[in-house]
């Protein structure tokens, strides 16, 4: 297959689709992002649009989006409030739009979209332009809609993206949002210069422990080729793992069809819990943070009730689990701030071999558009 894009010729190569080759893309964008928001060399974060967002005054932000860049907007809202304790409010697009939410004087409306063009997206940018705020957007297409009736459009730099489900876009939203959550920290004075220093030194450290991850891949595909035939996952993380528990699942449901929910861990026992019998897989998505206990109790709960746990830990989560997990994707350790990005390869990688186990369209899933320019 050859798409054009924007005179673009986008092809293939060695992959089987184009999910798969955007999937192993990510070493490659998300260096290219970095290094377009970071100066690497100074440890310090460069803000976009010299100087166009004053972070120090912000009131508030409100973050608006539909589908997985909604998600990247969630995992953004975590990284805002702990790195920068900038209040946070997050929607999605088609609610925020009808919702007649008051605005904040002085505030920043983001706006998160791969193609720029979804209409309900769109639409709240308008919704929230009449309302005096200023506009900024994330967009991985610069000449698209949104990108021009922004303030400031903050590029994602990921490349065409062909796959209708979102992979590096999605990775590369998520960089771009943890350097502005750096840069807004700094500019609020809830990071000093040795904080920025670590966090920029992390961030630079995600194309390479990218690639640790995607070197997973053939157990992975393994994992798949036994889960493929289940009619529900379940998908639990907590605190900035919940947005990656989300978008699993949304991944899921995308491309194998297998019906699929993200859960905050927290939440299991208000009535997913219900659900557990040994024909639910449930994917633990819990590296060894400051949570994992919490997370690890959760898990327990399932292992109780015959739950077939996919648990995607590193090391120290492993030998700290208090249970023997039916399937392990063990991870790199890595410090929290940057886990989102780089544990988003694992759950792509498992709803893209269950999809190819299944033989569904993985590139054109059934029912589904790139770009929803519609209500
Ligand atoms: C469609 C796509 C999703 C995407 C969503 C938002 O539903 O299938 O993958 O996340 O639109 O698209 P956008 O271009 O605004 O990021």
């Amino acid at each position: 297959t050859v798409l054009r894009t924007n005179a673009l010729l986008v092809e293939k190569g060695n992959y089987r689709h184009f999910m798969e080759k955007e999937i192993h893309e990510q070493p490659d964008v998300l260096s290219r992002t970095l290094a377009h928001y970071l100066d690497f060399g100074t440890g310090t974060a460069r803000p976009p649009g010299d100087g166009k967002i004053d972070f120090a005054a912000l009131p508030r932000l409100s973050i608006t989006a539909c589908g997985t860049a909604n998600y990247a907007g969630l995992v953004g809202k975590y990284w805002f409030e702990q790195l920068a304790r900038l209040p946070v409010d997050i929607d999605v697009a088609s609610e925020f739009r009808y919702r007649e939410a008051p605005l904040t004087p002085g505030g920043l409306a983001l706006f998160i979209s791969q193609s720029g063009e979804t209409a309900d997206t769109l639409a709240s940018l308008r919704y929230c332009r009449e309302g005096g705020q200023t506009i900024a957007s994330i967009v991985n297409v610069p000449t698209s809609t949104i990108a021009r009736e922004s303030d400031l459009a903050i590029p994602t730099l990921a490349g065409p993206e062909i796959g209708v489900a979102s992979t590096k876009a999605f990775t590369c939203q998520l960089a771009v949002l943890a350097s502005l959550a750096v840069a807004a920290g700094r500019a609020r004075g809830h990071l000093d210069v040795a904080a920025e220093q670590a966090l920029v030194a992390a961030l630079g450290e995600v194309p390479r422990l990218v690639s640790d991850a995607l070197a997973l891949e053939g157990t992975i595909e393994a994992i798949a080729r036994r889960l493929h035939r289940v009619s529900d996952v379940l998908y639990l993380g907590r605190g900035i793992a919940y947005p990656i528990a989300l978008e699993g699942a949304l991944k899921l449901k995308e491309l194998s069809y297998i019906h699929a929910e993200g859960y905050a861990a927290g939440e299991l026992k208000h009535g997913p819990i219900a659900l557990i019998d040994e024909d639910v897989p449930v994917v633990v998505i819990a590296p060894f943070d400051r949570l994992f206990e919490k997370t690890a109790s959760n898990m327990q709960e399932v292992a109780a009730r015959g739950g077939r746990i996919v648990l995607i830990t590193d090391q120290k989560g492993l030998e700290h689990a208090g249970i023997t997990p039916a399937e392990v994707i063990l991870m790199p350790e890595m410090p929290e701030a940057i886990m989102p990005i780089v544990y988003t390869v694992p759950i792509q990688l498992l709803a893209y071999y269950m999809a190819v186990a299944n033989g569904t369209d993985v590139d054109q899933p059934r029912n589904l558009a790139k770009s929803v320019t519609v209500e």
